[in-house]
């Protein structure tokens, strides 16, 4: 009898079926070797003034209690107002918005708002790797479609039209996006949305849409809402949050806009997550989303010089680089490098892993690995993923640390 309780698996198999994060453990990496962090993605500059003092005003006026379950009134309202005036979309602040801690939180409440086991989740591959983990909470089953990578590092990552349309069956639930995408930087366009859309019409699928950094735009690029397209304002959970707009990633503070009725469910599994974001930043988070529009065009411009100081000291240290065209993140290629770690094996499935070990430990720059954005890791064994979310002098430090790689 004891014999058998003894062998109980104390574990879910659910949490036996990931890992750690490794974005997050290249960080506590970085720490230990005193690498430059261009692994995680959060600024290490200051958040906006008027922010800043709005979360130590609201401390002080005993903002101290739970906010309700569902967000602030005054960070509700923000939100629907700023959704209108950058995507022309009608939110009501009563129905259709959840506060959450972190746009994390919100996309694992919605897909276990939504889903059942053994629905299918379509997800677009080089993923940001939570989407895999939320995906097995929610019970659900996950069907990546490639991002196939452009043969010239300035042209764009795309989708195969019928690979995607080969995804959607009958237990189809809901697709993933995530625009502007993390890591590719690809900007979804609207012919791309468009067909995305049709499909899921077709199939009666709900989209779940990643717009985190929607503000972080280049080269002419136009950030869309695919709630925004004909067809999709009732079918569509719209993920956002403060972290990478108003650079407060520790705040957790992020939202779901969705239809009443899945609002209805979210917020029931929201509530029973977490109750509620932290009350004070919610009071700052309203007035960070009534910044000027000067405040996004800045922050893009800003995001873009620090974009050309790495793609540069990438270049010059021989990795070949995709040019993301929104968020902040460079997805390099580094077959150049591998014959060095590994040349019995170059196509090995740890060599992105080895090679990231490498520039850690004797370098001093910590990275992600790119199989940490694949479903089958020996997809990404030949990528590696650098973040610029960083001050000038941090970036400069690493191209100049990086430049002990190129061959000599
Ligand atoms: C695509 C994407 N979504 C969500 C997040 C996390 O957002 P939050 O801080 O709002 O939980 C990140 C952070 O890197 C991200 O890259």
């Amino acid at each position: 009898m004891g014999e058998v309780v003894q062998q109980k698996q104390l574990t879910s198999e659910k949490a036996d079926r990931f890992t750690e994060s490794v974005i997050r453990e290249m960080t506590r990496q970085a720490m230990l070797y005193g690498a430059v962090n261009l692994a995680q993605g959060f600024p290490d500059f200051a958040a906006p003034e008027e922010v800043k003092r709005a979360a130590q005003q609201a401390i002080a006026a005993d903002i101290n209690q739970y906010a309700i379950t569902w967000g602030a009134k005054k960070l509700r309202e923000a939100i629907a107002r700023e959704m209108r005036r950058w995507q022309g979309l009608a939110v009501d602040p009563e129905t259709d918005i959840t506060v959450c801690c972190g746009s994390t939180e919100a996309m694992i409440s919605a897909m276990l708002a939504v889903t059942n086991p053994g629905d299918e989740v379509v997800i677009f591959e080089p993923f940001y790797e939570n989407y895999g983990p939320d995906a097995i909470l929610s019970g659900a089953r996950s069907r990546f479609v490639k991002l196939h990578p452009p043969s010239d590092g300035d042209g764009e990552w795309v989708f195969d039209e019928r690979e995607l349309r080969a995804a959607f069956n009958r237990n189809t639930k809901a697709i993933i996006l995530n625009t502007p995408n993390n890591p590719t930087g690809k900007v979804f366009t609207r012919a791309e949305l468009e067909f995305i859309r049709d499909l899921c019409v077709e199939w009666n699928v709900l989209a779940l849409t990643d717009e985190i950094y929607e503000h972080i735009l280049y080269d002419g690029t136009k950030h869309i809402s695919i709630a925004a397209l004909d067809g999709m304002r009732d079918r569509t959970v719209t993920i956002n949050g403060m972290s990478k707009t108003y650079s407060v990633t520790g705040w957790r503070v992020g939202w779901a806009v969705a239809a009443p009725a899945i609002t209805s469910a979210i917020r029931k599994v929201h509530d029973f997550l977490t109750v509620g974001a932290a009350a004070p930043l919610q009071e700052a988070g309203a007035v960070a989303l009534s910044l000027p529009e000067s405040y996004y065009q800045k922050l893009a411009a800003d995001y873009r010089e620090r974009r050309e100081i790495l793609l540069a000291g990438l270049r010059a240290a021989g990795f070949r680089c995709f040019v993301p065209r929104g968020a902040y993140y460079i997805m390099t290629d580094i077959s150049a490098f591998l014959p060095m770690f590994s040349p019995a094996a170059p196509a090995a499935g740890t060599d992105d892993v080895r090679f990231t070990q490498y520039l850690v430990k004797e370098v001093g720059v910590a990275v992600v690995p790119g199989s940490s954005f694949y479903n089958d890791p020996r997809d990404g064994a030949q990528q590696v993923r650098f973040a610029f979310c960083k001050q000038l002098p941090t970036l400069q430090e690493a191209a100049r640390r990086l430049q002990r790689l190129r061959p000599s």
